[in-house]
């Protein structure tokens, strides 16, 4: 199985930080998602795409990145202030309008430096933390569990 992640991680390297912890628990690709026009998405089963949240939803490069994908099974995460998961939700509705099957959605807590929150050192310090760390890990092999039962029926 291939698995390829395209990652938009600009402001503190904090969905970097799950993207690499994805990595250790299942083989996958990592790339920046500026680079996504150069790839043949057809030589990935599976395709994620993550990001911290600026101004309410993931960043251009992983929305147009998203705008590339069509028809496949995808996963989506991000980190924020808030580490809502209603966040993803702009990305999984545009993946969605695009034929894409949403396999599943993972969101978590990083550290906030924007604006004011940047004079106090920031919201959110150690995040995300080792247990965010575990949770992507967790959420990535029951990503891959739900495409394998996909593929069986
Ligand atoms: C310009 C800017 C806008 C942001 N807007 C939001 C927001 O709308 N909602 C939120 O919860 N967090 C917001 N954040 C916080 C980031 O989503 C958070 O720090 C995230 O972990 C950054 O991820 P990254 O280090 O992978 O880029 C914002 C941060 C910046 C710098």
């Amino acid at each position: 199985m291939k698995i390829l992640v395209l990652v938009d991680s600009h402001h503190q390297g904090n969905t970097m930080k799950i993207a690499e912890a994805m990595a250790e628990a299942a083989p996958l690709t990592v790339i920046k998602a500026e680079k996504a026009s150069g790839l043949n998405f057809d030589d990935y089963d599976i395709i994620g795409l993550g990001g911290g949240i600026y101004f309410g939803k993931h960043g251009a490069s992983v929305t147009e990145a998203a705008g590339l994908i069509h028809d496949r099974p995808v996963f989506v995460f991000s980190t924020s202030g808030t580490g809502a998961e209603k966040n993803n939700e702009p990305l999984v509705s545009l993946l969605k309008n695009n034929g894409a099957e949403v396999l599943g959605s993972f969101a978590c807590k990083g550290l906030d430096k924007f604006f004011i929150f940047k004079l106090a050192g920031g919201i959110n310090k150690g995040r995300p933390n080792d247990g965010d760390l575990e949770n992507g890990k967790k959420f990535i092999l029951e990503v891959i569990e739900k495409y394998g039962k996909k593929e069986r029926k």
